[in-house]
């Protein structure tokens, strides 16, 4: 079995070793435009300096009423892939290799970032704009948002916008691109039985639920170049009981993605709903999820990461080690120690990334 600091093949990309950023909003495009700003690229910069495989960025919006809040990342224009050019060639330059997270909100847009001064969680009004889903629900808020109940035709739009945003995220110099399938956004939204109450062909069944994250995934694929990798990010379950959406379902959705051209599953869990009953937080929380996804994956050649409180050296290499991952993510311990990949092959015996730069630091 290869361990933490064994490359990752995906596709014709290597990626220096398994231990990869996890996609984390900084609510800091100041101008409410979608344009990355020198906060992008001095954070996705120093995860790249320290060490790490695989940095994908922050939820990056296909439309934008696909934003989470107004100072939500975009990646619509021709104009938001020239603001990241620079970040992805530091990225590079570096050993790394940068990914875009490509995301669209759903009904959970258009709130206030969590570090606003607001009792309010929506923004309703001038900053604000009606977020959609698969039906008129709104998500419940304490302020719910009028919400508006996307037609099939304005889905196959919702299609073609991410399709369009892959194209600027490869101008923008990405090598790798993820589909945010998770977390009770648009697509998780589209697949869960809690949020898709739809009679068409986009809700009823598994394969009407499930229609639309495989339709982005393959309209991504198309335009992404042959060698590079598409992730897609799932959320393995609603956390919400066996008649809602299960790690069964995940499982089941998980080769029909690796057919659609997905080259690796990021595991993660739950949001589509406030009433979700988590049983664990603690270490490795939803490691379980990865490896029962992976066990559906051996016919493939589709890769798994694995995310969640994921936090030491020792506990990320035995993930990759026992075979229970490809690749593990950390968000909250990287933001505490963007250094952590040096410090962890310190740890564990292993010659450390450090750019010459810091050698004296080491
Ligand atoms: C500040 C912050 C921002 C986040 N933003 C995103 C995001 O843009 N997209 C996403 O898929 N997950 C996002 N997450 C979730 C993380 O990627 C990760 O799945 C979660 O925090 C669990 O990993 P951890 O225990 O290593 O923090 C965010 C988490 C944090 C802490």
């Amino acid at each position: 079995m290869p361990h933490l600091f064994d490359e990752l093949e995906l596709r014709e990309t290597t990626i220096r070793n398994r231990i990869a950023v996890s996609p984390m909003c900084q609510y800091s495009c100041e101008g409410k435009d979608g344009l990355a700003t020198d906060w992008h690229q001095a954070h996705l910069g120093s995860r790249a300096t320290g060490g790490a495989g695989l940095i994908i960025s922050e939820a990056a919006a296909v439309e934008p009423r696909g934003r989470i809040s107004p100072r939500d990342l975009g990646i619509w224009s021709r104009e938001h892939a020239d603001a990241l050019a620079d970040t992805t060639a530091f990225v590079k330059k570096h050993g790394a290799t940068p990914a875009i997270q490509l995301a669209h909100a759903g009904r959970k847009a258009s709130t206030y970032r969590p570090s606003a001064r607001s009792d309010r969680t929506t923004v309703a009004g001038e900053d604000g704009w009606t977020p959609v889903g698969p039906t008129a629900e709104p998500y419940p808020y304490d302020q719910p948002l009028d919400t508006h109940r996307l037609s099939v035709d304005e889905i196959q739009d919702v299609i073609d916008s991410f399709r369009e945003a892959a194209e600027h995220a490869l101008d923008a110099g990405f090598e790798a691109a993820e589909v945010h399938g998770a977390h009770g956004y648009l697509l998780h939204e589209f697949y869960s039985p809690v949020t898709n109450t739809r009679e068409d062909e986009y809700g009823g069944d598994f394969a009407g639920r499930t229609r639309l994250v495989r339709e982005v995934t393959r309209a991504v694929r198309a335009v992404w170049p042959d060698d590079k990798p598409v992730l897609v990010r799932l959320s393995a379950t609603d956390w919400m009981g066996e008649e809602n959406w299960t790690v069964e379902d995940t499982a089941r959705l998980a080769p029909l993605l690796a057919e659609d051209g997905a080259d690796l599953l990021d595991i993660s869990g739950g949001a589509n709903h406030p009433d979700q009953q988590i049983p664990h937080t603690g270490p490795h929380y939803q490691v379980p999820y990865a490896e029962q996804v992976r066990d559906a994956l051996t016919d493939t050649d589709c890769a798994v990461g694995a995310v969640g409180a994921i936090n030491t050296a020792p506990g990320a290499d035995a993930v990759v080690r026992n075979g229970r991952a490809d690749l593990v993510l950390q968000a909250r311990q990287n933001l505490y120690d963007p250094n952590f990949p040096l410090h962890a092959a310190e740890e564990l015996g292993v010659e450390p990334p450090v750019p010459r730069q810091y050698r004296r630091g080491f």
